[in-house]
């Protein structure tokens, strides 16, 4: 199977933030990648921007030392890259290099202007951009998570965003839905007739939803003791993977069609109490340091890590639950999303109440792929026995012959270019995101609660494995 690359039309994307981080780890090397596989060629133009003076010549060796390490054979490809790459230092809320952008962007070409910077400069950004008649009414402006810290901030980011861009020309990104596998839970609800009539609560038992990472938060513990999991990681990557998992079918695969049925899972969130939540925070092991000193606070009480039990209360999944759970400091780096399926009715088989259930693991990372849990027979004689099999799919051995997968900002830039905000979040999906979470963050803050401490390396506090508990229920194993 080999998958195709279909080019996009001539651009000049401008990147704000062209020197930071997230561009040297993500961007660069995704543009570059996309070069490579053809997708685009010489009549596109990349325009870094940043506050510093560089040369052209000083720009274009930070973009390289980005893209190592380099193969041999793609040493040329580089140069050609970066004959594409210019660099204009601009003050974003000065007058400082406006101009020289304004002449240097093309009239005939698609204008993508993405905002890889905090949040507090996009306002001022989009405004230079809109009242410099650099904007016009058909280009895109891309920004970056965090989308506010609460809904507030997120409504006052959109209504400062949509002041000089209509909605249509707006790009939130939540990386999490440009990831291969993500997409493949909707091709895998939407495009196959075999789950579909048993993704309800009549069959479904729960779904656990599970963003383990074994980093921690050091060297970026000032911001991350502001956000916390909640809302660095629930509010919106695992909040994209649960709408993509209890939507409704969309009517048709548009951005809209899509978009308004994640709107819909998020409004029928209930408010989680206080008792399905367990939080967390690490603490010191070895040589590891804990999360109050990563995040130089001694007093610390943002979690690290947290868990809960989430109803969807609407026809569709009124009675099954959505556990989440994200951490850092974990026992492994895992993503998956795994349905459990009620166990038969009723068992023919004497001597056997609970058969291994029928559970379908989506792997994200590592190791992208599907296992579906299987009861059959325990081969040999001895009577009728059980016992559980899986059907095991990793896509990199499925898919052999395509392609490499792309990173997610490939992905999600290219679909910048081609004008498709499928997998971008709407200003209402993200403002309703943050009216759920907004209440549990408040429940934390108003009368401090602590996080429980856990162990470096383990699968998080205690109290995660309470909340399964109570309910009857166990939580997948995070590593070995
Ligand atoms: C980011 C969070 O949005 O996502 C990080 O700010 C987190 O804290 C990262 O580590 C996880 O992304 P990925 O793609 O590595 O799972």
């Amino acid at each position: 199977m080999v998958s195709r690359v279909i080019p996009v039309d001539a651009f000049d994307l401008v990147l704000f933030g062209a020197t930071g981080d997230l561009a040297r780890r993500k961007i660069w090397p995704g543009l570059f990648h996309r070069f490579l596989a053809g997708q685009f060629n010489n009549d596109s133009r990349i325009l870094g921007v940043s506050r510093s003076e560089l040369s052209r010549e000083e720009f274009q060796d930070k973009v390289r030392a980005a893209l190592e390490p380099i193969e041999e054979s793609e040493h040329d490809c580089v140069e050609r890259f970066l004959s594409q790459v210019d660099y204009i230092s601009i003050d974003a809320t000065g007058d400082r290099g406006w101009k020289p952008l304004a002449k240097a962007i093309r009239p005939d070409v698609i204008r993508a202007f993405y905002l890889s910077v905090a949040p507090s400069f996009f306002g001022p950004i989009a405004a230079r951009l809109k009242q410099s008649g650099i904007a016009t009414d058909d280009s895109r402006i891309v920004v970056e998570k965090p989308f506010g810290n609460d809904l507030k901030s997120a409504r006052a980011l959109n209504a400062e965003l949509r002041t000089y861009f209509q909605e249509h020309q707006i790009y939130r990104i939540d990386h999490y839905l440009g990831k291969e596998t993500v997409q493949n839970l909707m091709a895998l609800r939407f495009a196959n007739s075999l789950f579909e009539p048993l993704w309800n609560s009549s069959h479904i038992d729960h779904v656990q939803i599970t963003v383990a990472e074994s980093l921690s938060v050091d060297g970026r513990g000032e911001y991350y003791d502001q956000s916390g999991a909640m809302r660095d990681m629930v509010q919106n990557h695992l909040m994209q993977l649960l709408c993509l998992t209890a939507m409704e079918p969309p009517s048709q695969f548009t951005p809209n069609a899509v978009r308004n049925e994640k709107l819909k899972v998020i409004e029928a969130l209930k408010e989680v109490p206080i008792d399905d939540i367990a939080r967390g925070q690490y603490r010191a092991a070895g040589e590891q340091g804990s999360y109050r000193e990563h995040a130089g606070n001694p007093n610390s009480i943002t979690e690290s890590f947290v868990a809960m039990k989430v109803d969807v209360a609407n026809w569709r999944w009124a009675g099954t639950p959505f556990y989440l759970r994200t951490g850092k400091c974990l026992r492994e780096r895992l993503s998956e999303i795994a349905v459990y399926f009620r166990n038969p009715p009723h068992m023919i088989f004497p001597g056997i109440d609970t058969p291994h259930g029928n559970v379908l693991v989506i792997r994200l990372q590592p190791d992208e792929g599907m296992t579906l849990h299987t009861t059959i027979k325990d081969p040999g004689p001895g009577g009728m026995r059980l016992t559980e099999a899986s059907l095991d799919m990793t896509f990199a051995d499925s898919l052999k012959d395509s392609e490499k997968p792309q990173d997610a900002y490939e992905r999600l830039i290219m679909d910048v270019i081609r004008g498709d905000q499928t997998l971008f979040m709407r200003g209402d999906e993200v403002e309703a995101a943050w009216a759920w979470a907004d209440p549990i963050i408040a429940s934390w803050t108003d009368r401090p609660i602590k996080p429980q401490q856990y162990d470096v390396g383990s699968a998080g506090p205690e109290d995660a494995l309470l909340l399964m508990h109570k309910d009857g229920r166990r939580w997948r194993t995070i590593g070995q």
